[in-house]
C-alpha cells in the first residue's frame, strides 16, 4: 500500500492557478516523494491539468454521475473524467452529502461508475461534531461505508477518504488517538465488506491537514496518507506536505 498525498481543489481554481500544478509536478521530478501524488480539481481544468502535469502527477475529478451518458444536463460521467485523462475520482464528499443530498445509495452508484471506468473511486466518509460527541462516530463511519461501498470493489480501485466534516476547513480535528481509532475501525468494516481486499485499501485522513500538521498526521498508524483542501491550493504548501510522508512507509 503505497501512500497517497491526494488534493481535492473544490470549486477553486483558473487556468492560472495552473502554474501550481506545474510547480508541483517539477517538485516531484525534482525529489520522488514516498508517495503517489494525486489532485482532484474542478472539470474545467483537468485536461489541461494532465498535460501541465505530464504523468509526474495523477489528477482526478472531484465527483461524477452515475450515468454513462443521456439526458443530464450538467452533469459529468466516469468515462467523460477518463477521456480527459484523469485517474481517480472523489466520490461522496460530505460537501456533496451535505449540498446536494447525496446518499450512501447514490454514492454507492457513483462509485461503481468509477470502477466501470477504470477510475480509483475516493469514497469519503465523516462524522458530525454532534455525532462525534454523542459517542457515535465510529458507527456513523461504519455505516457509510456499509451503505458507500459496492461489495464488487477491489483494493486498487478503491480509496476511502476520512474526513470529520467539522475538521474540514476549521482548523479542529481528532487527536491522533481518535484519527488512529477510526482509521482502525475503518479497517475492520472493510474487511467486513470487501474480505482480504479491504486490508490494502488505502485509507485517507482528511480535515486541516497543513504543512506544520501534517508529520504528526502521517505518523499515525493506520495513517499514512491525506486528503487535504485549503493547502492543496498552493504548491509551497502542498508540496511541504508530500515532504511531511514518513519515508518508511
Ligand atoms: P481542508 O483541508 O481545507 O480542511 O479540506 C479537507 C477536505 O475537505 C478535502 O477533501
Amino acid at each position: 500500500m503505497r501512500p497517497l498525498i491526494a488534493g481535492n481543489w473544490k470549486m477553486h481554481g483558473l487556468a492560472p492557478q495552473l502554474d501550481d500544478i506545474e510547480a508541483i509536478a517539477a517538485s516531484v521530478k525534482a525529489t520522488p516523494p514516498f508517495a503517489d501524488i494525486l489532485i482532484c480539481l474542478p472539470a474545467t481544468l483537468i485536461a489541461r491539468a494532465v498535460q501541465t502535469a505530464a504523468g509526474r502527477i495523477a489528477i482526478g475529478g472531484e465527483n461524477c454521475s452515475a450515468e454513462v451518458s443521456g439526458a443530464f444536463t450538467g452533469d459529468i460521467s466516469a468515462e467523460m473524467l477518463k477521456g480527459a485523462g484523469a485517474s481517480a475520482v472523489i466520490v461522496g464528499h460530505s460537501e456533496r452529502r451535505q449540498h446536494h443530498d447525496e446518499t450512501d445509495a447514490i454514492v454507492a452508484a457513483k462509485a461503481k461508475a468509477a470502477r466501470r471506468a477504470g477510475l480509483l473511486a475516493i469514497i469519503c466518509v465523516g462524522e458530525t461534531k454532534s455525532q462525534r460527541l454523542a459517542g457515535k462516530a465510529l458507527s456513523i463511519c461504519g455505516d457509510q461505508i456499509a451503505g458507500s461501498v459496492p461489495e464488487s470493489m477491489t483494493a486498487s480501485a478503491l480509496a476511502i477518504g476520512y474526513e470529520p466534516l467539522w475538521a474540514i476547513g476549521s482548523g479542529h480535528m481528532p487527536t491522533s488517538k481518535e484519527i488512529a481509532e477510526m482509521h482502525g475501525h475503518i479497517r475492520q468494516c472493510l474487511v467486513a465488506r470487501l474480505g482480504t481486499e479491504g486490508k490494502d485499501v488505502r485509507i485517507l485522513y482528511g480535515g486541516s491537514v497543513q504543512p506544520s500538521n501534517a508529520r504528526d498526521i502521517l505518523s499515525v498508524p493506520e495513517v499514512g496518507r491525506a486528503l487535504v483542501g485549503g493547502a492543496s491550493l498552493k504548491a509551497r504548501d502542498f508540496e511541504a506536505i508530500i515532504g511531511a510522508v514518513p519515508t518508511k512507509a
